[in-house]
């Protein structure tokens, strides 16, 4: 069965861009694959200095991953820090990892320009995301699209390994749905919880409501026609339509009449719905951490027993073990 696993940081609330770019696709794929989901916790240390809010980030990820329909009978739900092996494979790793690889990454020259300090982990963060795969010997990585080239770098280091040392390592394939690659924010620039643009999944309604209100958009008058091509609350809409509703609105757009404000009021009330299930779901949760904490336990046991696999097969490569 294909392996497939994607990681998230607990750096924050999840949003409508982490639900569509990355939670929903990796969740679909439960039971048709072998599933691996990991809360990338070691990463967050790069931009998280805060302890207690790193711990509670950590507890309020998981919940909302739970929450959001991962079932811990199908699927390998852990927490990064629990598979010491990944930090020793992101070492061997990183020999074989030309400085100029890491150099042409945007999200570190990002991460700067928003003044994150440039710490050296910063800058390494992709040979440590290269273990996280690697470890579990992934065959697809389901994420939006600001985390292609964090693949093509994994992609690129796997091969250098193998072909100094012999095959050890599966090369991933990156899983983007065009659709969804890039959920846009109540600005129109990408959803982030960096640019303070996004809609939270968890919020209450009222706020939903708020937020989808300020959503921006162009000041074509209602009767004028409009392209739905460029609209970011089409975008948005269109998450939450099947696609005859999704091609109705669109030939609606083209043909003149729609007023915002009607479209806003529709998709405030479809998230509000289409979340409240998980928010009952959360609240359970919430309710009852040590099942929480088991579910993790358990999931970093059968995790670890990978990676173990893994990092041995690397060791006697490189002739640190025979
Ligand atoms: P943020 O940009 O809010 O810090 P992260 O970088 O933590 O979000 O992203 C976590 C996951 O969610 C990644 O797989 C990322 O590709 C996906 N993701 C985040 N924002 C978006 C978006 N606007 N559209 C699509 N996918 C996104
Ligand atoms: N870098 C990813 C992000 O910022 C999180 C991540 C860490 C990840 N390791 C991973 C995603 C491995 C997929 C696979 O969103």
């Amino acid at each position: 069965m294909k392996r497939i696993l994607s990681g998230i940081q607990p750096t924050g609330r999840l949003h409508l861009g982490n639900y569509f770019g990355m939670m929903k696709p990796a969740l679909e794929q439960q039971g048709q694959g072998d599933l691996f989901l990991f809360i990338a916790d070691y990463h967050a240390l790069t931009s998280v200095p805060d302890p207690d809010q790193l711990r509670s980030d950590i507890h309020s990820v998981a919940v909302d991953f739970l929450a959001c329909g991962l079932d811990p009978g199908k699927t390998t739900f852990y927490r990064q820090s629990d598979i010491p092996e990944v930090t020793e494979l992101s070492w061997l790793l990183s020999v074989v990892t030309p400085m100029g690889l890491l150099e042409r990454c945007h999200s570190y020259k990002d991460k700067i320009a928003r003044g994150i300090p440039p710490s050296q982990g910063l800058f390494s963060y992709p040979v440590l995301m290269a273990a996280d795969i690697l470890a579990m010997r992934s065959d697809a990585v389901p994420v939006g699209r600001d985390q292609k080239q964090h693949l093509e770098v994994t992609r690129d280091i796997a091969g250098r390994f193998n072909l100094r040392y012999g095959q050890v390592f599966v090369i991933p394939e990156p899983d983007i749905r065009d659709e969804v690659a890039v959920v846009p924010g109540i600005d129109g620039q990408k959803m982030s919880k960096s640019y303070n643009n996004t809609i939270e999944i968890f919020a209450d309604p009222d706020e939903i409501r708020r937020k989808v209100m300020r959503i921006v958009t162009d000041s074509t008058p209602v009767e004028a026609p409009k392209d739905p091509g460029r609209c970011s609350l089409f975008a948005l809409f269109r998450l939450f339509a099947d696609e005859d509703e999704h091609q109705e609105l669109a030939a609606r757009y083209r043909a003149g009449g729609v007023a915002y404000s009607a479209v806003k009021k529709e998709l405030a009330s479809r998230i509000v719905d289409y979340f409240a299930p998980f928010r009952r779901k959360r609240e359970e949760l919430l309710a009852n951490p040590d099942y929480v904490q088991a579910v993790l336990a358990e999931g970093a046991r059968k995790a670890r027993s990978e990676a173990q696999k893994t990092l041995k097969a690397a060791r006697k490569a490189v002739g640190l073990e025979s």
